[in-house]
Parts: structure tokens; C-alpha cells; sequence
């Protein structure tokens, strides 16, 4: 993998034991050609539960599955309002991305202005759409036997719909998918990039505080916060982050899905012969790919299970150790659709569990269901290798399938 900046190394302070130092950058995991979840694996292996990395500002890696549930669920420990990603890169003056970089109770009340469009019934409404979208595409693309699954397909469908559920110009998401994705790559060009994200989404709330219609951002705009009317530094913040959290993230990981079936005609097969076993594919799927890094600040002085944190300190709560951990899952990975324990971190865990995990789920069984039945048999295309980006999220940015 190739970066524009190099990684920076940052000097440990003294309360850090040397002997927990270890030379690894979560975002920035693979040097070479190996893969993603493999070199978190690597690491879990060779480094003590709890590490020290010396990168991204020099900050804690948690590796343990149940530690990192503790800290997600754990906002008086270790708090959001750092940043949710280690680099974040912003000038103080600009929007919160709330709920995001909140603590409750505060970050409660920002959640709930989105909780309905997520809702059961509300997904049913986004099923059939999606659902056409898919054949579509797949029925669109099949008579040229191959596509570049990004562009062609996960740059599409889960972003439609997206699109479609805050009312925003289908052809908008070429103009905002490079600066959402600036936001959760290693050496994106954070700075500049959020600031058109804020100038872009400043428009529509105003536009929208305005003329009210009835998607999301129209209700956000138009939001009661704890009794008073929503500020539009704070809509900004929170229309913003939805566009970070919901153009990048299902795209990222149907890249790593296709990825694995092009290479496994056996689990191809399982799921053409035994349709039941999509939904659990799809549990197991989000579990062996999980692949986001968010992270935290340490609040007060703590022991963390026998390891001396100090206020101050940045917590990386990275979701692929926690789908790797073998103390969790026996050959962690392994795909195997009759696993019974599905996945724990992926989507976070606590507070900020994230909200768009059922559209997400439904969006990828979609994707099995529609695929393999117009398209059993792919392979990764032999004349042009897939490609990763890395960051806050890993997702493959080239993905050449051939059928
Ligand atoms: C497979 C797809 C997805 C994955 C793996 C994923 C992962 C995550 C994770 C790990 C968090 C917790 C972050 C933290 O604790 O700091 C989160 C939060 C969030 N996600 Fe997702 N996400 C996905 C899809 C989506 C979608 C489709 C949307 C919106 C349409 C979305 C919107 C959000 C929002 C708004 C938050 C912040 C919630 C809060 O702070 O209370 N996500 N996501």
C-alpha cells in the first residue's frame, strides 16, 4: 500500500512502560500486500492485551473483544468528546459531529432526533427500493461479465438510498463520497474536505429549517434539543456526521463480503443451495469483517486492567480486533455461516451503538440474495488486483470482479 504522507512516530510518554510500546499503526495496518484483518490478527498474536502505538498521536490499543465492549459502554472512563477518531483534524471553531463526539445525557437527546428514520417499519419502506436498485444494477452489468465492484455497485446502492432518506440530489454523492471518505482514510485531506462537508450540509438545514419537507435533515433542522430549538451550528454538526457515517461504512463493507465470495466458491455454493443461511451469513460476514476504529479520551487517571491510563491519554477502540480475537472466536478467520456467536463490536456497543446496523443488515442481504442469484459464479479479475484504503474504517477502494 502506497500513502501520500508518511506515518508519523510520536514520542511515548513516560507513564507508558516500554515494554508495552508496540510499532503498529491501526491505520495504516498493512505495509505491503497483505490483508486487513490478517494484520490485526498478526498483532493480537504478538502484543500484549493492552499496547501502546506510538502513531496517530501515540494513543492505547485495546485487542481484548470484552474490553472493548467495556469501553464502548463506558462514557465516564472514556469519553467522545475528544474525537471520535484519533485525527480528526478540525479547527475548534466548527460543528460537534453530535452525537457522535457527545457523552450522554446530552449525546442521548441528539440521537434521538434520527432514531425514527431507522426504525422496523421505516426500513420496510427503504426494502423494496432497495431491492429494485440491486437488480438493477446486478441485471444492468451482468451482460459485460465483470464490473468494478465499487464504482458499479457499493458506490451505488447503499448510497442511494442514503440519499434518498435525507432528500439529497442522487448525483450530490460523486461531489461528497471523496470528502466523506477524507474523513476516514489515513492521510486524507481532513481540513479542508470537512469544511465543504459543513458548508454542503449548511445549506440544505437552512434551506430546510425554511421549507420543511419530511426527511431527515428537514426534522433535524427543524428539532427541539432538551426543550429549545436545535441551533444550526449544532444541525450542521449532526446532518454532517450522518453523511460521514452513512455514505462510507455498508459500501466498505459489501467490498470486503465480495471480496471473500469471489475467492470462495464453497461459500458461494452454501448460500445458493441453502438461502436460509443468508441471514446468518450475513451476522457472520459483518462479525469476520468488521471495520471501523473509533476512539475515545481517557477521563480521570485509571487502572485499566492492570494498565496505568492518564487522563488525556486516546483509546483506540478498533472493531477488526474485536472480530479477530481468538479468545472470542475459535479460528477467528474462518467464515462459517453455523458460528452462534455473531457479532459484538462491529456496530460499537453502548451509547453510541450505531444506528444504521438494521439498514445496513438489510442492505446486505439484499446484495447476497440479488447477486447470487443473477450472478453465482465470480472470481476477482486475474488482470487487475484489488486495492485498500486504510484509516479510520479499512474498505477496498477497487475491487475487479470478473464473471
Ligand atoms: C456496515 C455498516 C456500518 C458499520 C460497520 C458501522 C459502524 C459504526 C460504529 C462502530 C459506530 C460506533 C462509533 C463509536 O462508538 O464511536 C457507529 C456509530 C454511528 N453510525 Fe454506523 N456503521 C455502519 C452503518 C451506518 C449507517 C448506514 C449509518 C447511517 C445511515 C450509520 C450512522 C452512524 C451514526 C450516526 C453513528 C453515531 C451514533 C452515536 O454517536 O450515537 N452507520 N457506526
Amino acid at each position: 500500500m502506497t500513502f501520500k504522507t508518511p506515518a508519523q512516530k510520536y514520542p511515548v510518554p513516560a507513564h507508558v512502560p516500554p515494554e508495552l510500546v508496540v510499532d503498529f499503526d491501526a491505520y495504516r495496518p498493512i505495509t505491503g500486500d497483505e490483508q486487513y484483518h490478517e494484520a490485526f490478527l498478526a498483532v493480537r498474536a504478538k502484543a500484549p492485551d493492552i499496547f501502546w502505538s506510538p502513531y496517530n498521536g501515540g494513543h492505547w490499543i485495546l485487542t481484548r473483544r470484552d474490553h472493548l465492549s467495556e469501553a464502548f459502554g463506558d462514557y465516564q472512563r472514556f469519553t467522545s468528546t475528544k474525537g471520535a477518531s484519533l485525527n480528526p483534524n478540525r479547527p475548534p471553531e466548527a460543528p460537534k459531529l453530535a452525537p457522535i463526539e457527545l457523552d450522554p445525557p446530552v449525546q442521548q437527546s441528539f440521537r434521538k432526533l434520527f432514531a425514527s428514520a431507522f426504525i422496523v417499519s421505516a426500513l420496510k419502506e427503504r426494502e423494496k427500493e432497495a431491492r429494485a436498485l440491486a437488480i438493477e444494477l446486478i441485471d444492468g452489468m451482468k451482460p459485460r461479465g465483470g464490473c468494478e465492484f465499487i464504482k458499479d455497485f457499493a458506490q451505488h446502492l447503499p448510497i442511494k438510498i442514503f440519499m434518498r432518506m435525507v432528500d439529497l440530489p442522487e448525483e450530490d454523492r460523486l461531489t461528497l463520497l471523496p470528502l466523506a471518505n477524507a474523513q476516514v482514510v489515513a492521510d486524507g485531506p481532513k481540513e479542508e474536505t470537512i469544511k465543504l462537508l459543513f458548508e454542503y450540509t449548511g445549506r440544505h438545514v437552512m434551506e430546510r429549517a425554511a421549507r420543511p419537507g419530511q426527511d431527515l435533515i428537514s426534522r433535524i433542522a427543524t428539532a427541539e434539543i432538551d426543550g429549545r430549538p436545535i441551533t444550526q451550528h449544532e444541525a450542521i454538526g449532526l446532518s454532517t456526521l450522518l453523511l460521514i457515517g452513512g455514505l462510507d461504512t455498508v459500501a466498505s463493507m459489501m467490498g470486503h463480503i465480495m471480496q471473500f465470495l469471489a475467492c470462495s466458491p464453497e461459500h458461494r455454493r452454501q448460500l445458493i443451495e441453502q438461502p436460509a443461511l443468508i441471514q446468518p451469513a450475513v451476522e457472520e460476514f459483518l462479525r469476520r469483517f468488521a471495520l471501523t476504529n473509533p476512539a475515545r479520551g481517557v477521563v480521570e487517571d485509571i487502572d485499566f486492567h492492570g494498565v496505568e491510563m492518564r487522563a488525556g491519554d486516546r483509546v483506540l477502540l478498533s472493531t477488526p480486533l474485536g472480530a479477530v480475537d481468538p479468545a472470542e472466536y475459535v479460528d477467528p478467520l474462518t467464515v462459517d455461516f453455523t458460528r452462534k456467536s455473531g457479532s459484538k463490536t462491529t456496530f460499537g456497543a453502548g451509547p453510541h451503538v450505531c444506528p444504521g446496523s438494521m439498514l445496513a443488515r438489510l442492505e446486505l442481504k439484499i446484495l447476497l440474495e440479488e447477486w447470487l442469484t443473477r450472478i453465482p459464479d465470480f472470481a476477482l479479475d486475474p488482470a487487475d488486483a484489488p486495492r485498500l484504503k486504510t484509516g479510520v474504517n479499512g474498505s477496498f477502494e477497487h475491487l475487479p470482479l470478473v464473471w
